[in-house]
């Protein structure tokens, strides 16, 4: 980088599901030019391969941190101070740092790397630019920052309070698992309805893709609920049935609230 240079480079530390996931949706929207990006993988990814291709730097010498406008903290949570402590040093002095880890406070990352922070809390659906992504920070530069780095492959959601990311963990981050599971359950008792494992399976996912569908047309869940529950229809029993003694209600509750401590015991 000349002296006068505007430092363009997006570092990525950490290439596992999450970080592979960003990454993927990058190259795919075109958010950031896979010329200004540096991937720190201790391990060969997929993903870092692609990008390397296109002109991505993987693993350079630290010198390459100078030209760094952001690090993207992708590693375990019991990682990232190992993670992180030796590339501080390095990275330009008007770099920030977006996390994306659960459970690990900006106050924590911004006392290692002794500059504004970030978080996100992305679903791995950003490789498909289809993520949802809830956003904190306390300093506005740190957090248009991050925005600019997700809007183009999620639906950015700001908080207003660091805290509240360990909900917004649960309620997107982790939720997709959540129906996943639900809809593996739906199949179950498909196939005690008679369907064999395979049509069970088939209609399951069918409905999940239909479902995401109507999500992508932009209605409210209300809406979508109501237009296939006709008043005393199948859809209607069903509801009612799940609704019945608050079971639905209490499984996602509890989902929620393990998935919020689990984040806050890191
Ligand atoms: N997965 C999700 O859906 C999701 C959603 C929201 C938030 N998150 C957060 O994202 C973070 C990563 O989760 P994950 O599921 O992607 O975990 P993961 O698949 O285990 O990925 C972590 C990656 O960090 C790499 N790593 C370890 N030490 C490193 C170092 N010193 N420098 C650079 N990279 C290093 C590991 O490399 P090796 O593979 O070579 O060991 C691994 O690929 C977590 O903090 C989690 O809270 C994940």
């Amino acid at each position: 980088m000349e002296a006068g240079d505007t430092p363009r480079a997006v570092v990525l530390v950490g290439c596992g599901r999450l970080g592979s996931a960003i990454l993927e949706g990058w190259l795919k929207t075109g958010a950031i030019d896979a010329r200004d990006l540096i991937v720190m993988t201790p391990s060969d990814k997929p993903a870092a391969e692609a990008a390397r291709a296109r002109g991505a730097r993987i693993n350079p010498p630290p010198s390459a941190l100078g030209e760094a406008r952001v690090l993207v903290l992708a590693v375990k949570p019991a990682k990232w101070r190992e993670a992180l402590t030796p590339l501080a040093a390095d990275l330009n002095p008007d770099a920030v740092v977006v996390s994306v880890m659960a459970g690990v406070t900006a106050a924590d990352i911004g006392a290692v790397a002794g500059r504004p922070v970030a978080r996100v809390m992305p679903t791995t659906a950003v490789a498909q630019a289809r993520g949802v992504a809830a956003l904190w920070s306390g300093d506005a530069g740190a957090r248009e920052t991050a925005r600019g780095l997700f809007a183009a492959m999620a639906d950015v959601v700001d908080l207003d309070l660091e805290s509240r990311i360990d909900a917004a963990t649960a309620t997107a981050g982790s939720a997709p698992a959540f129906i996943y599971d639900f809809v593996l359950a739906l199949a179950r008792a498909g196939e005690a309805e008679g369907l064999s494992a395979e049509a069970a399976t088939r209609l399951a996912r069918g409905a999940l893709r239909s479902a995401g569908a109507g999500v992508d047309a932009g209605e409210t869940l209300e809406a979508l609920i109501a237009r296939i529950a006709s008043p005393g229809g199948t859809t209607r029993a069903g509801l009612d049935a799940m609704a019945a003694g608050g079971d639905l209600d209490r499984a996602a509750a509890a989902a929620v609230k393990a998935a919020v401590q689990r984040a806050r015991a890191y």
